[in-house]
């Protein structure tokens, strides 16, 4: 028998395509196992505000094909003071909550952690377990996060969509996509979508360079006489030269390759934005979340706390900062603040694995070109 009587779920930070299939897997496992389920919406704030909802198999029985997040998202800045922490901790004892479900990115990781840690809270501590879920793809310790799948598709289906009427016109397009200080998914999408040129913050090219490598990608194509003038060029949003300063240089050094007759090649800018972010979750993603979902609830049963679930880590890890689990052999039971640690090296693109996708994209460069 657990310790563990009943346990509250909720999603923070930006909404993740998967976190409904999330939150009904694991809201569905912990009922059959007679626990009982709290939802609360709006994150931390929510939980601030005691916002708890009922989350009956009824209600949890169809959000699966939802995008966004039925239980609501905010980001909560108060949320790193300690004092709004013991609040929050009070209002979970207060509702007979022993263990906490965290759906969400980095940040909201970060505040599972300060929110169970025993230094800070004492006996007051909940047992938090997280589970990823960011379109980012920029959690450590886990090779997917929820949402990065759909994020990854949406992209490519827009992609396809330009670079038919890019081909028609021979133009050349910039689409911008989101990933904040990760180029994850603009160097997937690029693979993925036939780029002519990916470009991403890891690679820390000064400005100079990266409006050089557009040229390049848009002149050689034309040098080399390829049926198609059209070139594509997916650029991460955490690039540190703006999309619409880098069109102005391009196009800027275009007119001094080709002369001072009108420019012939025309250079549109697409920013998918948001749209990345929503839509309907993929089958993967939906099979993540819920396969998540199941390895954290179990966790949490078994008197696990400040783990992360995870997804086949990327990298080797000692016994005590992760295991695979019994009850999924894909998924992981991995130390949260470990996964912490990893992440900043992740955003730092100081860690191996961010060492390893940025020297593969740069290393690609060529191939694109040709
Ligand atoms: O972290 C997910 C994400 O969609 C990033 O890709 C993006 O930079 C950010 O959130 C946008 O945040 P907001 O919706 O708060 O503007």
């Amino acid at each position: 028998m657990s310790a563990v009587k009943s346990i509250a779920i909720l999603t923070s930070g930006g909404d993740a395509p998967g976190m409904n299939a999330s939150v009904r897997a694991a809201a569905m496992i912990a009922l059959s196992k007679g626990i009982t389920v709290h939802g609360i919406s709006r994150g931390y704030r929510g939980l601030l505000e005691e916002e708890f909802v009922e989350l009956s198999p009824d209600r949890v029985a169809t959000i699966f094909r939802e995008g966004g997040t039925t239980l609501h998202s905010t980001r909560c800045l108060e949320f790193h003071k300690p004092e709004v922490r013991d609040r929050a901790r009070s209002i979970l004892r207060k509702r007979g909550v022993d263990g906490l479900i965290v759906i969400g990115g980095n940040g909201s990781l970060a505040g599972a952690l300060a929110l169970s840690d025993p230094q800070e809270a004492g006996d007051m501590a909940p047992a938090v377990i997280g589970v990823p879920a960011s379109i980012d793809n920029d959690i450590g310790l886990t090779s997917m996060s929820i949402g990065v799948d759909t994020a990854l598709n949406t992209i490519v289906e827009a992609c396809d969509k330009i670079s038919d009427t890019a081909s028609a016109h021979d133009r050349s397009f910039i689409v911008e996509v989101m990933g904040r200080d990760c180029g994850y998914l603009a160097m997937t999408a690029g693979i993925a979508a036939g780029a002519d040129l990916v470009l991403f913050p890891e690679s820390n090219r000064p400005a100079a360079q990266i409006v050089e490598a557009a040229v390049k990608a848009v002149m050689g194509k034309r040098r080399a006489g390829r049926s198609s003038g059209s070139t594509l060029i997916i650029k991460a949003e955490g690039v540190n030269l703006a999309t619409d300063e880098l069109k102005r240089r391009l196009d800027a050094r275009l007119q001094e390759e080709l002369g001072p007759a009108p420019l012939e090649i025309e250079t549109r800018v697409t920013v998918l934005g948001h749209v990345v972010r929503g839509g309907r979750p993929s089958a993967f993603d939906r099979l993540l979340g819920s396969r998540l979902a199941n390895v954290a609830v179990r966790a949490l049963l078994a008197g696990q706390t400040r783990k992360m679930a995870s997804w086949m880590p990327p990298v080797e890890l000692p016994e005590e900062v992760g295991h695979r689990t019994d009850d999924d052999p894909y998924c992981w039971l991995v130390d949260l603040p470990a996964v912490l640690v990893e992440t900043e090296h992740l955003l730092r693109g100081d860690s191996p694995l961010a060492r390893w996708r940025a020297s593969t994209l740069d290393g690609l460069e060529e191939v694109f070109g040709l």
